[in-house]
C-alpha cells in the first residue's frame, strides 16, 4: 500500500520542515524525488538522506517564484529522471502580521512564493504529465479557512491555493491529472520560528498552539508527510478536487 515505485516527485522546500519530511516518506516509498529549494545546504543536505537511507534524491536550487528557475527545475527533473509524475507544491513562507502593518512589498512576496510559485509550477508540470496522467498536491493552510488575525497576506495565499486546487482539479482531470491539497494545523517546523512571541517564550507558544487542536499536541512534519503520501499514491486515484486537513482537529475545534 502506498508505494510509489518508478514515480518521479519533485517537492518544492524540500530543504526543511514538511517539504524535507515528505521528501524522504516519498524516496522510502520508491519515488525518485526532485528537491527543489532556495536553501541550499538544506536541499543538498535532504537529498543526501534519501541516499543515505538507499533512495534516489537530487537538488535543484529553485526560487519558485521565479517563472525560469521553475522552468529549469522541471526541465532538469525530466533530464535526470525521465518525467514527472508527482508535484508538491509545498514552498512557502510567511509576515507574522496582520493587514494594517503589511507592506505592498510584504503582501506581493507572500502572493509571489506562495501562491504564483503553485499555479505556475503546476502548469509547466502538468505540460509533461499530459497524456499519461499524474499528480499535483498543494500545500495549503487551515488559515485557507479560518483566516489569522496575524497572518493576513499569508492567509489570502493559502485561500488562493484552495481555490486553484479545485479550479486545476476540473481543468486536469481530462487528462489523467489529479490535484489535492492539504490543510495542516499547527506543525512543528521551523516556520513558526520567526513567529515575534515564539521569539519571546518558545516553551509557551508551543503550548498555546498545541491546545488549539483537539488532540493537544503540534503536528510533526511527518503527520503532513503521510497525508501528501496517500493523495500521491495510487489509493488515492479516485480523489481529486478536494482538501485532506491534517490539523488535530484545529478546526472541529474553532
Ligand atoms: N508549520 C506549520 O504550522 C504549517 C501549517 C500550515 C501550512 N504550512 C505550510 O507548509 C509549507 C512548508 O512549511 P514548513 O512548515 O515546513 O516550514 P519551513 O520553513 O521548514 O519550510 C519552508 C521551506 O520553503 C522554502 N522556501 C521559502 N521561500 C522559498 C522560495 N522563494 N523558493 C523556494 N523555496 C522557498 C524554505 O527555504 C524552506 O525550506 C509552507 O507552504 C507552509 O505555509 C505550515
Amino acid at each position: 500500500m502506498f508505494e510509489l515505485t518508478r514515480k518521479v516527485a519533485i517537492v518544492t522546500g524540500g530543504s526543511s520542515g514538511i517539504g524535507r519530511a515528505t521528501a524522504l516518506l516519498f524516496a522510502e516509498r520508491g519515488a525518485q524525488v526532485m528537491v527543489a529549494d532556495v536553501n541550499d545546504s538544506g536541499g543538498w543536505e535532504t537529498a543526501k538522506m534519501i541516499e543515505n537511507a538507499g533512495g534516489q534524491g537530487f537538488f535543484v536550487h529553485t526560487d519558485v517564484s521565479k517563472l525560469q528557475d521553475l522552468s529549469n527545475l522541471i526541465d532538469i527533473t525530466v533530464q535526470q529522471y525521465g518525467g514527472v509524475d508527482i508535484l508538491f507544491n509545498n514552498a512557502g513562507m510567511a509576515y507574522f502580521k496582520g493587514s494594517l502593518t503589511t507592506s505592498e512589498e510584504e503582501f506581493q512576496r507572500t502572493l509571489d512564493v506562495n501562491l504564483k510559485s503553485t499555479f505556475f509550477a503546476s502548469t509547466l508540470a502538468a505540460a509533461k504529465m499530459r497524456g499519461k496522467g499524474g499528480v499535483i498536491i498543494n500545500n495549503s493552510s487551515v488559515n485557507a479557512v479560518s483566516g489569522a488575525a496575524d497572518l493576513v497576506a499569508y492567509s489570502a495565499s493559502k485561500g488562493g491555493i484552495l481555490a486553484v486546487t479545485i479550479a486545476m482539479a476540473k481543468e486536469y482531470a481530462p487528462y489523467g491529472i489529479r490535484v489535492n491539497c492539504i490543510l495542516p494545523g499547527p506543525i512543528d517546523t521551523p516556520i513558526n520560528e520567526r513567529r515575534p512571541e515564539m521569539i519571546t517564550d518558545r516553551v509557551a507558544t508551543l503550548a498555546q498552539m498545541a491546545n488549539l487542536t483537539l488532540l493537544k499536541r503540534v503536528g510533526a512534519p511527518r503527520d503532513v508527510a503521510y497525508g501528501a503520501l496517500y493523495l500521491a499514491s495510487e489509493e488515492a486515484s479516485f480523489v481529486t478536487g478536494t482538501a485532506l486537513v491534517v490539523d488535530g482537529g484545529y478546526l472541529a475545534a474553532r
